[in-house]
């Protein structure tokens, strides 16, 4: 057991393409999504400790609470009985479509783990906490089917590019967005990703893939629309999107430089909303 804290960076998902396929017997709906990581997150230490606790910091500290139903206490339960001092550092927005739950509540079995010298626990261990967990654990970019379970690595490395976030501050209730689809059975993403050199080859394929779930989240919560709108109007854009459930949207810019400038004139329009420009993490 190592006796220095752990730390680990649980970085923002996004769901680049997300295409609803099914609903499984249970009301789970079956995905196709490209899911990718970016560079910029919460963070999650551990230190031995006897007892397990959890300390909030950071600057979206308040929106939870350190309770029991807390998901880091929950995923570091996860992984035995055994006690931790972890501290979260929470950055993400939660409820917000980008792992802000999820991420956090991956990051405990990776510290853990470090700290323990214990295996990760499997993707089906974790489910239960999300269905955005086990990426989230996985930490890498991957296609996720089933209903969050099955991951696949991508056959090419995605090119390097940008990501600008933008989160209106409206917290989104997932099942309510699931439960307003007008379909599902949609067509899934194609079976083989091509190889994408460029962030505009990147563009041009996501242009052709969707995200099944912005339709009814636009409708449930307009401000998702000038989100996008927003993003799209910036110099450098090559498209954008709304990712998971919303409210957040990203736009994708070729390289760091435009995406900061379109974070700074976001941030100036929109002082109230919150705007991250970070890398796609390989
Ligand atoms: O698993 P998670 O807590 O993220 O899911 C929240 C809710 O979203 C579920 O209770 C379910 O209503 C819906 N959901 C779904 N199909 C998925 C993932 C989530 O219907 N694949």
């Amino acid at each position: 057991m190592a006796a220095e804290p752990v730390t680990e960076f649980a970085p923002a998902k996004i769901n680049l393409a997300l295409h609803v396929t099914g609903r499984r017997a249970d009301g789970y709906h079956l995905l196709d999504s490209l899911v990718v990581f970016v560079g910029t997150g919460d963070r999650v230490t551990a230190a031995p400790s006897e007892d397990l606790t959890l300390t909030l910091t950071g600057p979206r500290s308040t929106s939870l609470a350190a309770d029991d139903d807390n998901l880091v206490l929950r995923a570091a339960r996860a992984m035995g009985s055994g006690g931790a001092a972890l501290v979260l550092e929470k950055h993400l927005p939660v409820a917000s479509g980008i792992g802000g739950g999820s991420a956090g509540a991956a990051a405990p079995p990776r510290a853990l783990s470090r700290l323990r010298g214990q295996p990760l626990p499997p993707a089906a261990a974790v489910l239960a906490l999300g269905a955005d967990v086990p990426v989230c654990l996985a930490g890498q970019p991957a296609r996720m089917s089933g209903i969050g379970e099955t991951l696949a690595p991508l056959d090419h490395p995605l090119p390097e590019a940008w990501l600008v976030l933008a989160n209106p501050g409206v917290a989104v209730s997932t099942p309510a967005i699931f439960a307003a689809l007008a379909r599902r059975d949609n067509a899934p993403l194609p079976r083989d990703l091509p190889r994408l050199r460029t962030a505009a080859d990147l563009s041009a394929f996501l242009r052709m893939a969707r995200n099944d779930l912005e339709a009814p989240a636009a409708q449930l919560v307009p401000v998702i629309s000038v989100a996008r709108s927003a993003l799209s109007a910036q110099p450098g854009c090559l498209m954008s999107r709304m990712s998971g459930s919303g409210a957040t949207c990203f736009g994708l810019f070729p390289d760091a430089l435009t995406a900061a400038a379109a974070a700074r004139a976001l941030r100036s329009a929109r002082p109230d909303w919150w705007i991250e420009a970070a890398p796609i993490l390989p």
